[in-house]
């Protein structure tokens, strides 16, 4: 079997939070053992851009993010492991597809729509606060997952919209200087935990009810004390299936140790007790990553060293390709 090329890319706009480690990036390493793909996966700093104007910000949030996988066991003699702004042959490819791109494609995208519509409803001028960037957002996504021919692209929901995209571009550009690059395909897991925040919503940034992945442990103890719960007391039974504790554990524990605490539940466990239940087991499961967290953190040079050979190794793909493809379109040395 030729091997599948499996690419995602990962925003450098925050802090991670339990949320991606159990939604995107403990799943994303481990589909990066199996010997059969070959895995890029890559720091979107440019795409951060569009969101942040706080350089300070995008630094940081990039080596958090490029610590927070190799402390997580990223091995990246396998997995392709890179920063966007590395590699300059994407910028190019962007402005070769922004030439194949009709607009009318990006007036669709629905997170252009929604901040048109936001400025409609206040009354707005409709192009106010929207820059290029969010407008050109799925081109230059698309040239991320082209410049590698990436086969599956592992993505949440809301990008769903940005694969079709990738595809309509692709096709283009293929019809009119010959069969480049693969379509590519969303994988979307339907097992994929996604797991509330303290106040029982979506772990979210934008909902500020987020508990970071990497908080010291008297903090992470605190952070899940803070789960809203209810008043029932101890000894009193407990809704199993109305619960955002029990949620969350369930993103970390196993079939038989949810079901321990679904019974501890009805046995009426004390809100206290089933916190400290669950923060002993995320911080077990936490602790040994969190000192290789914090060493990578404390030697910024080591993580720049593996992103800069990551940066190599993606372009042992990217320079020649992005060559036919200018041969392609047409620009070519003249003698
Ligand atoms: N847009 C993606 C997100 O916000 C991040 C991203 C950028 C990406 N380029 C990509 C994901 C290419 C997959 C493939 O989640």
């Amino acid at each position: 079997m030729k091997k599948q090329t499996v690419l995602t890319g990962i925003t450098t706009s925050g802090t991670p939070h339990l949320g991606n480690y159990v939604g995107a990036i403990k799943p994303a390493i481990a589909a990066s053992r199996d010997p059969d793909v070959r895995s890029y996966f890559f720091l979107a700093d440019y795409h951060s851009l569009i969101k942040s104007t706080d350089p300070e910000r995008v630094l940081q949030s990039t080596l958090e993010i490029a610590a927070t996988w190799l402390a997580l066991g990223l091995d990246t003699s396998k997995a392709v492991f890179y920063r966007q702004s590395d590699i300059s042959e994407i910028p190019e490819l962007t402005w070769f597809l922004s030439c194949s791109t009709a607009k009318g494609l990006m007036n669709r995208s629905h997170a252009y729509k929604a901040s048109v519509q936001e400025n409609q409803e206040s009354g707005e001028d409709l192009d106010h606060g929207i820059n290029m960037g969010l407008f050109n957002y799925p081109i230059l996504m698309t040239a991320d997952i082209l410049m590698f021919n990436a086969h599956k692209v592992p993505v949440g929901k809301d990008q769903l919209q940005h694969l079709e995209m990738a595809r309509d571009i692709a096709a283009r550009f293929n019809h009119s200087y010959g069969k480049h690059f693969v379509l590519p395909e969303a994988v979307v897991d339907e097992d994929t935990k996604l797991i509330p925040g303290q106040d029982g919503r979506k772990m979210s940034k934008s909902y500020n009810n987020t508990i970071p992945l990497w908080l010291p442990e008297k903090q992470l103890r605190k952070a899940i004390m803070k789960i809203k719960t209810n008043s029932l007391e101890p000894g009193e039974a407990k809704d199993p299936n109305d619960s955002t504790l029990l949620t969350i554990y369930s993103a970390f524990a196993n079939s038989e140790q949810k079901a321990e605490m679904v019974q501890a539940y009805h046995d009426g466990i004390a809100w206290g007790t089933a916190k400290q239940i669950v923060f002993e087991h995320i911080n077990a499961e936490l602790s040994e990553a969190r000192e290789r967290y914090e060493a990578l953190i404390a030697n910024p040079a080591e993580i720049e060293a593996e992103l800069l050979q990551g940066a190599e190794k993606a372009r042992e793909y990217a320079t020649p390709f992005i060559q036919t493809l200018r041969h392609a379109v047409g620009i070519r040395p003249l003698a």
